[in-house]
């Protein structure tokens, strides 16, 4: 199969280096891709991944089989319906499926209509009736998010009145994605990722993976796209687990088809565990950054004969096989991340760290006259496999302490928390 990969951090270098071991593949593209991902494909950087006509261009010119999206903003922007439509298979849900992540408003209601457990919330398109409602609730800490696409920044979890009243102001910077609120219940729990396989049928879930969502040690500071994920996350035990696969995978995938809607690609379950229960904190409609860089190395199957199942409504007669290993990714961000940061500083250490056993895993990198240079807020990912959570924690670090570029940050708690409830 020729394959066209669309985006450039470090979950499609994963899907890329995962990709690649496939015995279907014959040739890999990615769009734009970066430095690690050109291991395994040719990259192409004069298309922009919100050109849907001239992707489709592309992949007719390529002979492309099946487009795999990464990322969230081509597929709210209908680039798999643009495919489609142009015969072209794609993996990634179509425009009016991927608004599980492109409007909470569209997400929430779904789950209340269905009866899929997340917090309670209230919708808004005025902000006074917003700010009336906290008012009068008076209960904190609260829950205020934009409806539509905010690169991650559109949630505030407001400590005080005085938080939430400035949180729904904020909602106008994020443009038309702030037009409408939804104002939400606290969950007060332990966060969990599962991503779900989907050929709107059928569902396989993979392993469950724990996200670091706050920049510092002690999930202190602001939140960022991921600082660092580990597999599988025992949060996720063997009840937690068939309770999401049964009571929110499941209705969830089914709810969308009564809606007349085939979901297909990957659904990613944002969850909160509050006493032994998940609850919805989110949907994405792809996979998760940085879960894919731990729960790929995880996985035995081949991921490309998977996504075509996914694309060609096959997935029934599929499953997966765990390794029994753990895996733990640490995220090296530039310094100031996720607010403003330097670009274009060196970084050393890189193929040091692969010689003692680390999969580095490329985000905010680029090549300057053959020299690898910061260009982004996450820069690399170290991810290492182990028998146990424990090596693998201690292995990646070792790997970390030999990647240096200036202002790097980290942080050094990654699995700590599965750790000390071990
Ligand atoms: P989201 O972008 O929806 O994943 O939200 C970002 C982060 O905000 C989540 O990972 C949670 O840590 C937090 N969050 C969102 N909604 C809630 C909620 N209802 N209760 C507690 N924390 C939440
Ligand atoms: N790791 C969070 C996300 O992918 O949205």
């Amino acid at each position: 199969m020729n394959v066209l990969l669309i985006g450039s951090g470090g979950r499609e270098h994963a899907l890329a280096w995962k990709i690649s071991q496939s015995t279907k593949l014959e040739k890999l593209f990615a769009i734009p891709g970066n430095p690690g991902i050109a291991n395994f494909a040719e990259c192409v950087g004069n298309i922009s991944i919100a050109d849907n006509a001239a992707l489709v261009a592309f992949a007719q010119e390529k002979n492309i089989n099946l487009v795999v999206v990464g990322p969230e903003a081509p597929l709210v922007n209908g680039l798999v319906d643009a495919l489609n439509a142009a015969g072209i298979k794609a993996f990634g849900p179509k425009k009016v499926a991927a608004q599980m992540e492109g409007s909470k408003i569209f997400a929430k209601c779904l789950m209340k209509k269905y009866g899929i457990p997340t917090a309670d919330f209230e919708v808004f398109d005025n902000p006074d009736a917003a700010k009336i409602f906290i008012q009068e609730k008076n209960i904190f800490p609260i829950v205020i998010k934009a409806d539509g696409l905010a690169a991650g920044k559109g949630v505030i979890v407001a400590q005080t009145l005085d938080e939430a009243l400035n949180a729904v102001d904020e909602m106008k910077t994020f443009g038309s994605a702030g037009n409408k609120i939804v104002v939400e219940e606290f969950m007060n729990g332990e966060e969990a990722s599962v991503l779900a396989l989907t050929d709107g049928e059928k569902i396989l879930p993979l392993i469950a993976a724990q996200d670091h969502k706050r920049v510092n040690d002690g999930d202190k500071g602001l939140n960022t796209g991921g600082m660092g994920a580990y597999a599988p996350a025992p949060v996720v035990d063997e009840k937690i687990a068939a309770q999401v696969e049964e009571k929110i995978l499941k209705p969830t995938i089914a709810a969308l088809k009564a809606e007349g809607i085939i979901y297909r690609g990957c659904l990613y379950a944002g969850l909160m565990i509050v006493n032994g229960e998940a609850k919805v904190v989110e949907f994405n409609c792809r996979f998760g950054d940085p879960e894919t860089q731990v729960v790929l190395p995880l996985m035995e199957n081949d991921l490309l004969e998977l996504m075509n199942a996914c694309a060609d409504g096959s997935l029934s007669d599929k499953k997966i096989s765990w390794s029994n290993q753990s895996a733990v990714c640490v995220i090296l961000a530039s310094g100031g991340y996720p607010k403003s940061y330097k670009k274009n500083l060196p970084i050393d250490g890189v193929t040091k760290a692969k010689t003692l056993g680390a999969m580095i895993f490329h985000a905010g990198t680029k090549l300057v006259d053959n020299e690898l240079v910061t260009n982004g807020g996450r820069v690399l990912g170290v991810t290492a496999t182990a028998p146990n959570l424990r090596e693998a924690v201690d292995k990646a670090y070792r790997c970390v302490d030999v990647i240096n570029f200036k202002d790097m940050h980290y942080r050094r708690d990654i699995a700590a928390k599965a750790m000390r409830n071990a």
